[in-house]
């Protein structure tokens, strides 16, 4: 049986990317990643990509008309690459419901807070701001809503007395580091199934 092919895609700096990427290698994750989607030009994680000989497809999406252009542009690079899993790490556009409606269950996202507590772009700042003892980390199905779906893995982060925000910050990745690969690999076994809005292994 051939291994799961998997698209990632992020914007930023890519350290979960880097993460993945390593599990695939300690052969944690049994799976080839044989392209990366991003939407930024200047990303960081672009870099890594190419140092660990992933192919690279920047799509921007100032480049084309709408969004449904754009999706059509990556659907085109995904059904080339014949990509069974789509694994976003910190890729910080939504994704149309009809985008997620043609990869169902197929689609996996990383958030750094517990959701519902605190969607949106700047999870770990809302929730140090928010002023919660409790935060963390959720590795969820995506679904039409943002950083909504079915939740697979989630883990909590205390946030201590006098903690600073960079500190969390760090705290959080430490922990996303862990979690997705974990998260990926339980997947890839085939033991997660989605009823409703739960997952069930
Ligand atoms: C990660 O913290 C991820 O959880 C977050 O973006 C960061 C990307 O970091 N995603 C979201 O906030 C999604 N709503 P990275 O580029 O170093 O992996």
């Amino acid at each position: 049986m051939r291994k799961t092919n998997i698209a990632v895609f992020a914007s930023g700096t890519g350290s979960n990317f880097s993460a993945i990427v390593s599990a695939v290698k300690t052969g944690m994750i049994k799976a080839n990643i044989p392209l990366l989607i991003c939407d930024n030009p200047e990303a960081p994680v672009i870099k890594k990509a190419v140092r660990a000989k992933i192919r690279v497809v920047v799509i921007a999406a100032k480049d084309f008309s709408d969004r449904d252009q754009f999706e059509k542009a990556i659907i085109e690079v995904l059904r080339g690459c014949g990509i069974d899993l789509i694994v976003l790490a910190g890729f910080m556009r939504i994704l149309s419901p009809a985008f997620v409606k043609r990869y169902p269950s197929r689609i996996i996202n990383i958030h750094p807070a517990l959701l519902p507590s605190f969607k949106g772009a700047h999870a770990i700042r809302d929730a140090f701001e928010y002023g919660v003892k409790v935060t963390g980390v959720t590795v969820h199905f995506v679904d039409e809503k943002t950083d909504h779906g079915p939740v697979i893995m989630q883990e909590p982060v205390r946030i201590e007395n006098g903690q600073t925000l960079k500190r969390l910050g760090q705290i959080i990745h430490k922990v996303e580091h862990r979690v997705y690969p974990r998260a990926i690999a339980l997947l890839l076994r085939g033991r997660l199934r989605v009823r409703g809005r739960k997952v069930v292994c």
